[in-house]
């Protein structure tokens, strides 16, 4: 007997076969969309990383760069230890600092984040003798309405700026978002984190640093709250529960090589 298509079965029949080719359509494009996601992550971590090392870079290059320049390591914040990892350009910091059995509590949360990852992802940057020219390290924190997230780098005194970049944040385009212009950027060049006696210095100055000040970055009228926040982060992550233990151990490996 003949199928008849127009029956009562035939409709259904019609409609769980196009609900399946529907369904596997949508299965197979978030696959492939999910795919070029992760490279496009990968990319942006890539040439942000090389911002933050001040090493120049373009679409055709930053590839090469990164693969001959810079060895991501994951480490333990609370002794700077080095966790041998082979690849480390999809660890998530933001899912391992929301989950409890990766994450710690902070105490003093400047950054306002309330929990950070026990285990963070930095990079060294060499040159091409395989010389230390630089360590990235990623920094974030509560603007005015936003996390913001960024890299800063540092020279191998890790308390000499090299560059930082904030690659993410939601705050007012036209008033807070100067973080991410380039101008804005190049003051940090060459300043230093901390004083001489160590503690954490750094700061956004409302109405302008006094030339010569080490410390001391230009502030944006009518953004104050935006700078404060990226002041904030930075005491955070460079105390004792962000990277201290961490820069005293990278110290000691260096000296050590
Ligand atoms: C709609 C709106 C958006 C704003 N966005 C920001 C912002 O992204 N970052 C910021 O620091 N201040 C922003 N402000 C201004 C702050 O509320 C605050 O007035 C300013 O940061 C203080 O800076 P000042 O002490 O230099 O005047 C915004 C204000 C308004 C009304």
């Amino acid at each position: 007997m003949a199928f008849n298509k127009d029956s009562v079965a035939g409709t259904f029949l019609f409609t769980i076969v196009l609900c399946l080719l529907c369904s596997f359509m949508i299965t197979g494009t978030a696959g492939v969309l999910k795919e070029r996601k992760l490279a496009k992550q990968r990319n942006e971590l890539m040439q942000n990383v090389l911002l933050a090392a001040d090493i120049p870079s373009d679409n055709s290059n930053f590839k090469t760069l990164f693969s001959t320049r810079v060895t991501p390591m994951l480490v333990t914040l609370a002794d700077g230890q080095t966790i041998p990892q082979d690849d480390l350009l999809d660890y998530d910091e933001r899912m391992a600092a929301i989950n409890p059995e990766h994450s710690s509590k902070i105490a003093k949360d400047t950054a306002r984040i309330k929990t950070r990852a026990n285990q963070i992802r930095i990079f060294r940057v060499h040159d091409a003798q395989g010389k230390l020219q630089s360590w990235v390290l990623p920094i974030y924190g509560k603007g005015l309405w936003s996390i913001i997230y960024g890299f800063i780098g540092l020279t191998p005194d890790l308390n000499t700026i090299e560059a930082v970049v904030f690659y993410e944040h939601g705050e007012t385009p036209g008033i807070g978002d100067f973080i991410s212009h380039q101008d804005w950027r190049q003051k940090w060049h060459g300043k230093q984190l901390f004083d001489a006696d160590g503690k954490v210095a750094l700061k956004i100055v409302k109405g302008g640093a006094k030339p010569g000040d080490l410390n001391g970055i230009d502030g944006v009228s009518g953004a104050t709250r935006t700078g404060a926040g990226v002041q904030n982060m930075i005491s955070f992550w460079f105390g004792d529960e962000g990277f201290a233990p961490l820069l005293n151990q990278l110290k000691t490996m260096e000296a050590a090589k």
